[in-house]
């Protein structure tokens, strides 16, 4: 099963921003740019103890038509959308949302 956003390996890509102003870091097509939050990276607080967090989803086993994954690394369901990014937009300006997942 695929990882909620990287089932299209080549099309989801994620480079690491140590500079949003570096010209060598602006977004090329289907290259999908993260800044890094200062000391320590997006992710908050989830999983911290995983080298890496990876999530597999197998689409025809969703138990909803429509399911909603969190791509702001601030839900308390992770890796499900419990809309703490409505939170995260208002306190920071940011405008990040689940991915959403048709069965
Ligand atoms: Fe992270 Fe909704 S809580 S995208």
């Amino acid at each position: 099963m695929a990882t909620p956003f990287c089932a299209a390996a080549a099309a989801c890509r994620i480079s690491v921003a140590a500079s949003p102003a570096a010209p060598s870091l602006r977004p090329r097509r289907g290259v999908v740019a993260v800044r890094a939050e200062a000391g320590g990276g997006i992710n908050p607080a989830i999983r911290k103890e995983e080298d890496k967090v990876v999530d597999t989803v197998v689409t025809g086993e969703l138990a909803k038509p429509l399911t909603a994954y969190c791509r702001c690394w601030r839900s308390g369901t992770f890796p499900l959308c419990d809309g703490g990014h409505v939170k995260h937009n208002k306190a920071t300006g940011d405008n990040v949302g689940p991915l959403l997942v048709k069965k």
